[in-house]
């Protein structure tokens, strides 16, 4: 049961939240969970499909422009439709709305690779039949969405007709009044070809500005009698059948110019050459995710809906993830159009250390897309008004910031500082030397030029003005604590790899000279960090403790999320926390901080924090393990297994919220097992889960799996591949040996 999400019966208030949680996608190719036959007329169903980094430029419309707005935005566009197969039972068409359904059910098979729905039917006319839909989104051949519909009559039938069209004539889905939402550009692809040739549907559409191609090539298996009709923008296909049944199977193949370069139609003719037969496709899916969740499974015992929820959200987040180095996974993966698919440091801070502890190929190809981006980065920082450095864009897509709202967007510079951190995490997880040199250093080496032409020293400290931290309540302020933290380490990094690598090239290649790098040093070393005697916490800046405090036991439930009920000049003015900001660089560089700084701090910051960013909860959940507050930490967990399938956010139906996704993962490694990676290596801080009888997972580690176990009060560390490796359990030094397990209590 906990391999599989289901809904038993058609819920109609749901719909649009199950299209998200239903949408198959393997990180190239996104589909979201539409009904293959379509909706009632009256309903607006978002309809998607998406390959990840497939995007359109839009112009942004401000009032008053200033100089250093973007012009422009990169949409992800909505690309060719194929979801669509009518489905005509003595000529009425099946729909869910109309006639009688005597049964229905959809399965995400999660430990499979595909779905499906099972609806028994009724018609109006008295036509009864059960139908099957099977749909899969392939991980071995990722331009493959594949379609699979059965028809099997249970009352006299005549005939049968299956009506499969593929369109390229789609707009993306636009509402008004949501921040979080696009609120016009709906018509983002042209379609400039339709046709049927050899028995293959061909349909090929453009972008106006980014100038990207994308095609389908569809091909039909099937018995039936069989009728084309080619509209300008679309082709429709029908099967005749008689009334014994009816089957048929649609594989569209996917491909765009970011990754097949021109002759699209037929690069996608070619592929579908190779493609295997059905029940192929599901086998080698299988064999896929096997090996997937043989190394990624996080399992606990004794709370069935917590697994289905832990291992939804690292399903999806495997069906989201690029895998190519071209594209990077956004905020709402390839689930929906929420945020417009951009990436955001989401990415770097929730949802890279998964794969980087259990598919390190994966998190490298994330940090690759990253670096691709590196010489935007460094118009960028040119454009603000630097003099050096690289500044990433808040969010984006291939590289131009984005962000249309500087002061919780751009202003976001500690983005830079996180995408070194995980550029840093990655080496001390992998110690790939190459890396160091081919990527790690340069980043490093322009991120803290960033900061040294940002901040300033005054008085022997170096101060940082003018910024956001994570917490977007509080916005443009002097000297934010996660951002110099980050910063500061950002520095430290990229003076200790400076030396490293001089005599490589790199170094002249930047024109980097000794005085440069010392500077780093010196700014790192002196950095200010705002601390406040009274209270013994770290200030989240040097203005925040001097604001009234938001009277968050007087808010009533329809006030949340502020975002959307208060101008954001009266947020500024409270003490009042949209998500973990302080507490977060207290998870990320604990060692700037000590002990009971960060205990007294996670206090207070929890007192007036709101968690109207899905990315808190499982922040304050890691960190309340950390200081042995274990049912909070408990309770800050719960609020990220489910946040999707529950909808707790209210906005599921905009796409899934992968950092929470990811969220999910961290507070259970670098929670309630206490991971922390240093450059000494793997340490863990374990703690018993009292609602858990058994809680494993796996990691990858220099080429090692490691399994942990949490049982019975004890840990049980085991090396299940590769040479022996000294981890910390606690302050203690642990050997372990392939195959011999070492139990520690807890
Ligand atoms: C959060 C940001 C996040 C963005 C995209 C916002 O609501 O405040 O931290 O990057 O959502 O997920």
């Amino acid at each position: 049961m906990t391999w599989q999400l289901s809904n038993t019966a058609l819920d109609e208030q749901q719909l649009l939240v199950n299209e998200s949680l239903m949408f198959l996608g393997n990180g190239y190719l996104g589909v979201r969970g539409n009904f293959e036959e379509g909706y009632r007329d009256d309903f607006k169903s978002i309809h998607g499909t998406y390959i990840n980094a497939f995007h359109e430029e839009t112009d942004i419309q401000y009032g008053e422009k200033l100089f250093g707005f973007p012009d422009f935005q990169q949409k992800l566009a909505n690309v060719i439709d194929a979801q669509q197969i009518d489905v005509l039972i003595d000529g009425e068409r099946f729909s869910l709305f109309e006639g009688e359904v005597v049964s229905f059910d959809r399965t995400l098979h999660m430990d499979q690779g595909y779905s499906v729905r099972h609806i028994h039917w009724r018609s109006p006319n008295g036509k009864e039949a059960k139908l099957t839909f099977t749909r899969v989104v392939s991980f071995v051949t990722k331009e493959l969405f594949a379609i699979k519909v059965d028809v099997e009559p249970v009352s006299d039938i005549k005939e049968i007709k299956l009506v499969s069209k593929v369109n390229g004539d789609v707009t993306n889905y636009v509402e008004k009044g949501d921040p979080r939402l696009a609120s016009g550009h709906a018509k983002l692809i042209y379609a400039d070809q339709a046709v049927n040739e050899s028995g293959l549907t061909q349909i090929k559409a453009r972008t106006e500005r980014s100038n990207l191609e994308v095609a389908c090539v569809t091909r039909h298996e099937h018995e039936g009698a069989h009728d084309v009709e080619c509209g300008d923008y679309d082709v429709t296909e029908t099967f005749t059948f008689s009334g014994d049944g009816a089957s048929l199977i649609k594989y569209n193949v996917y491909t765009d110019t970011l990754r097949h370069g021109d002759d699209l139609l037929q690069k996608g003719i070619d592929i579908q050459k190779g493609i295997a037969d059905f029940d192929t496709i599901l086998s080698e899916q299988k064999g896929y995710l096997d090996e997937f969740w043989r190394v990624s499974d996080v399992a606990v015992s004794g709370d069935d809906s917590l697994q289905e929820g832990i291992r939804f959200n690292l399903y999806h987040l495997l069906q989201s993830v690029g895998k190519d180095s071209v594209s990077n996974i956004s905020a709402k993966g390839l689930s929906g159009e929420g945020y417009e698919g951009h990436y955001f440091w989401d990415t770097e801070i929730y949802i890279f250390p998964v794969f980087l502890m259990t598919n390190p190929e994966i998190a490298k190809g994330l940090l690759l897309h990253r670096y691709s981006t590196l010489d935007a980065a460094r118009a960028r920082a040119k454009e603000m008004g630097h003099k050096q450095g690289a500044l990433f864009p808040w969010r984006t897509i291939t590289g131009p910031e984005s962000s249309a709202f500087f002061p919780a967007g751009t202003a976001q510079y500690h983005i830079s500082a996180d995408i070194a951190y995980s550029f840093i995490q990655y080496y001390l997880v992998t110690k790939d030397e190459q890396f160091k040199e081919d990527y790690l250093a340069e980043v490093l080496i322009e991120t803290a030029r960033l900061w040294a032409d940002t901040g300033f020293m005054k008085d022997g400290k170096f101060l940082i003005n003018n910024v956001t931290g994570p917490d977007e309540y509080t916005c443009i302020v002097n000297n934010n604590y996660y951002t110099n933290a980050m910063a500061k380490y950002n520095m430290e990094w990229a003076y200790k790899i400076y030396q490293d690598v001089q005599g490589g090239g790199l170094v002249e290649k930047l024109g980097v000279t000794d005085e440069e790098a010392a500077f780093w040093n010196e700014a790192a070393e002196n950095m200010f960090l705002p601390y406040n005697e009274e209270l013994g916490i770290n200030e989240q800046d040097d203005t925040f403790l001097n604001k009234e405090v938001w009277d968050l036991d007087n808010t009533s439930e329809e006030e949340y999320p502020l975002l959307l009920n208060y101008h954001p000049l009266t947020l500024y003015r409270y003490q009042v926390c949209k998500q973990a900001d302080t507490v977060l660089a207290h998870f990320l560089v604990e060692d700037v901080a000590d002990e009971e700084t960060i205990r007294k701090s996670y206090d207070y910051y929890e007192r007036v924090t709101t968690h109207d960013s899905s990315l808190s909860y499982c922040v304050f959940s890691i960190m309340a393990s950390k200081l042995g507050h274990d049912e909070k930490a408990y309770h800050y967990f719960n609020e990220t297994a489910r946040l999707d399938i529950d909808n707790l956010h209210k906005n599921t139906k905009d796409g899934l919220h992968m950092a929470n996704m990811g969220g999910t993962w961290l507070a259970m490694v670098y929670g309630f097992a206490g991971l922390r990676v240093k450059e000494e290596g793997l340490t863990f801080a374990p703690r018993q889960v009292a609602a858990w009888d058994d809680f494993s997972f796996s990691l990858r580690f220099r080429g090692r799996l490691i399994n942990v176990e949490l049982k019975d009060g004890q840990v049980v560390y085991t090396l299940v591949e590769g040479e022996g490796v000294t981890i910390g359990h606690y302050d203690e030094r642990v050997q372990l040996t392939v195959d011999s397990p070492v139990a520690k209590s807890l």
